[in-house]
């Protein structure tokens, strides 16, 4: 059972299943904004099945883990500046629907994977040598952050106490296909496609850790299967660049002049840098990214967003409306 599998990496992760491995999946999403059907219509059939509904819906969850031999858990609102506008959503769907998994996983014994992000541990100098590890105490910035901290505990909690059978993993900003027009690299390629300026918040110097989603579909798969019970595996590809150098790979790539771009308002409280160390994960488990070439995965993310415009065009007006509204 995957919750979120509608969502960018839900929907790329059960790809990679249906593709890799020979496994029956239900997709559990409540198909809200931020959903992707349409990456999943095209699956549906003897080894996907998609049910509509709410991971804090406690009976349905409960009914759905029951007839299920491992939860692979996505399922959230994702996106720092909207938890900046209204964080509620992400207290309900972070922290009360990783609640009402684990205590159902907790009455059925069912293997459970929380996906988490490498925000929990707040932000990093950019001259600091270090880099997150699994030791590196939180500190969460955002609502969003926070609320995806409060969910890793609970689940660190229900292992401790209930013995609950989950695995947690922390992963790096991922890019790929499907990924909603809200987010950094898609918002710009599809600015770049329809003609308009790309918009990058403050100076630009804020380092993302970029990984391609494939390469994180890979990785949760081999933890569900390969980790140990109780473990957190920090997941990243060394791929730390600066949001003012991403850009300027993009306009590059679209033939324009590398200062075609807005700076706009920042982000209130905005991270300075994330940086995985992933050795836990090399060493313990053997993964490696298969696509660690940034240059070559921006221009395949290029080609699809090219390619699929009839899917993110309905949603790029608004999505650009709320951001100039608050001067983005
Ligand atoms: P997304 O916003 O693209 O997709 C989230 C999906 O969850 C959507 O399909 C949505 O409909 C579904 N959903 C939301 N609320 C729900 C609810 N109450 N019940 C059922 N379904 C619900 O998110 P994403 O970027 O694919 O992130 C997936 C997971 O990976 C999240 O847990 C996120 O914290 C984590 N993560 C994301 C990144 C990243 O770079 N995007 C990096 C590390 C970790
Ligand atoms: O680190 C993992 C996290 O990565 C995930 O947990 C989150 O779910 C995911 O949304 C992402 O969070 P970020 O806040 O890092 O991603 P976002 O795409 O919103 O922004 C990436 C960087 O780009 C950040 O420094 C803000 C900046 N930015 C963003 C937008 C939308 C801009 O400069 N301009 C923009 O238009």
């Amino acid at each position: 059972m995957v919750t979120g599998g509608a969502g960018f990496i839900g929907s790329n992760f059960v790809h990679h299943l249906l593709t890799h491995t020979d496994a029956r999946v239900t997709v559990l999403d409540k198909l809200t904004y931020a959903a992707n059907k349409d990456a999943l219509t095209p699956l549906l059939g003897d080894r996907l099945e998609l049910v509509v509904g709410d991971v804090a819906d406690r009976a349905l969850v409960e009914r759905l883990v029951g007839e299920h031999d491992a939860v692979v858990h996505f399922a959230a609102e994702s996106h720092n500046d909207n938890s900046l506008r209204d964080p509620e959503p992400f207290i309900a769907t972070n922290i009360l629907g990783t609640f009402a998994l684990l205590e159902a996983v907790r009455a059925a014994g069912t293997r459970f994977h929380h996906v988490s992000t490498d925000e929990v541990y707040g932000d990093l100098e950019l001259d600091d040598p270090e880099r997150f590890t699994e030791e590196t105490a939180y500190r969460p910035s955002s609502p969003y952050s926070a609320s995806k901290a409060a969910s890793d505990h609970l689940v660190r909690a229900w292992v401790r106490s209930f013995g609950v059978q989950a695995t947690l993993s922390n992963c790096s900003n991922n890019y790929g296909p499907w990924q909603h027009v809200e987010k950094f690299i898609p918002r710009q390629i599809t600015n770049l496609i329809e003609g308009r300026r790309p918009r990058l918040y403050g100076a630009g110097q804020n380092v993302r850790d970029w990984i391609h989603v494939d390469d994180h579909s890979a990785a949760v798969w081999q933890i569900l299967n390969e980790g140990r019970i109780g473990e957190t595996y920090l997941i990243g590809a060394d791929g730390e660049r600066n949001n003012l150098d991403v850009v300027r790979a993009l306009l590059a790539h679209f033939g324009r002049a590398e200062d075609d771009f807005d700076h706009v308002v920042d982000r209130a409280g905005h991270d300075l840098r994330y940086a995985i160390d992933a050795t836990k994960l090399r060493t313990e488990l053997g993964w490696r990214p298969q696509h660690g070439d940034f240059a070559e995965g921006l221009a395949r993310t290029v080609d699809w967003y090219r390619a699929n415009q009839q899917w993110w065009g309905p949603l790029k007006a608004a999505t650009e409306a709320a951001y100039a509204a608050r001067g983005q």
